[in-house]
């Protein structure tokens, strides 16, 4: 594993813990984090042993989004290095969408601008009730571009026309009616509902759970009549690997399957 200066990793057996680790400006980030997240995932997702990986911020809040002096100082480059680095900034946030382990996401304290994005990349997240979201971009007058594609994922496109265009800053209690986040929880119970939701995860056949990463991203752009060559291949495949002969067989058997601990 590679020794990180922005990030806090380190695993819990099968479970691989990625803590944002610039507490002193609120885990906002900047061209070194972007690097090493974007690292930090593709390590995750090469990691035979990693099953799981649980997203969270050190410190008094998650993440206060792009490191503002950091966006300045890019805005002061030549137009391509600018852009360039945009994309890096951008491919970040797809690496974290496209890790083949299942991503949980812990927020707390303030998830504002590229926080919220990181929120809506994970796979599922959770976080406390009093958690600050927004997409607050506006009012720095910029605009959440390359976390746009996320947001609008989770919590659709007729939301994001008001939080992209107030940017009005709203609670977890909101963030899980909007569908941003899974459950938003006092403080003291989120370390308890993510444990729950590992637990979940790591109940379930490691590969199934990435295939089923996968259906979700290629099924979601098709009609019900394009899908049904793609899922019924799909499934037909995946009842035939190794994996799915134990899982069955451990039901009709009335045992544990050989992934269960
Ligand atoms: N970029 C750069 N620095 C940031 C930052 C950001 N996005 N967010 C916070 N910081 C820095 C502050 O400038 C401050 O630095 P200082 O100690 O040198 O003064 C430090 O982090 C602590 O922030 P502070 O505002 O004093 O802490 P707080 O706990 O009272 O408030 C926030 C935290 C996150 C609510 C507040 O800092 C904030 O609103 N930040 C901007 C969030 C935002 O709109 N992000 C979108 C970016 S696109």
């Amino acid at each position: 594993m590679s020794s990180y200066q922005t990030l806090d990793v380190g695993r819990d057996g099968p479970v691989l813990h990625i803590r944002l680790n610039r507490p002193d400006v609120r885990n906002a980030f900047n061209g070194a984090l972007v690097e090493e997240l974007q690292l930090a995932f593709r390590e995750a997702d090469q990691d035979a042993e990693a099953r799981v990986v649980v997203l969270s911020g050190n410190g008094k809040s998650f993440s206060a989004g792009a490191d503002l002096a950091w966006m300045q100082q890019q805005a002061a480059l030549s137009p391509e290095d600018n852009e360039r680095g945009a994309e890096r900034m951008a491919r970040m946030f797809l690496s974290i969408a496209r890790c083949r382990k299942p991503v949980v996401g812990r927020m707390h304290g303030h998830a504002l601008g590229g926080g919220t994005g990181l929120t809506a990349a994970v796979d599922m997240a959770f976080c406390s009730e009093d958690c600050v979201f927004g997409l607050t971009e506006v009012k720095l007058g910029i605009v959440p571009a390359v976390i746009s594609p996320y947001v609008m994922q989770k919590i659709g496109a007729g939301r994001a026309r008001t939080l992209f265009l107030t940017g009005e800053r709203f609670d977890g209690k909101e963030a899980m009616r909007i569908g941003l986040v899974h459950k938003a929880v006092p403080e003291g119970e989120l370390d308890g509902v993510v444990q729950k939701a590992v637990g979940e995860l790591l109940s379930a056949g490691p590969l199934a759970v990435a295939s089923a990463k996968e259906l979700i991203r290629a099924v979601a752009p098709l009609t019900l009549e394009e899908a049904i060559p793609m899922t019924s291949k799909w499934i037909a495949a995946l009842r035939a690997t190794p994996e799915a002969r134990e899982g069955m067989g451990a039901f009709l058997d009335k045992r544990k399957a050989n992934w269960v601990r």
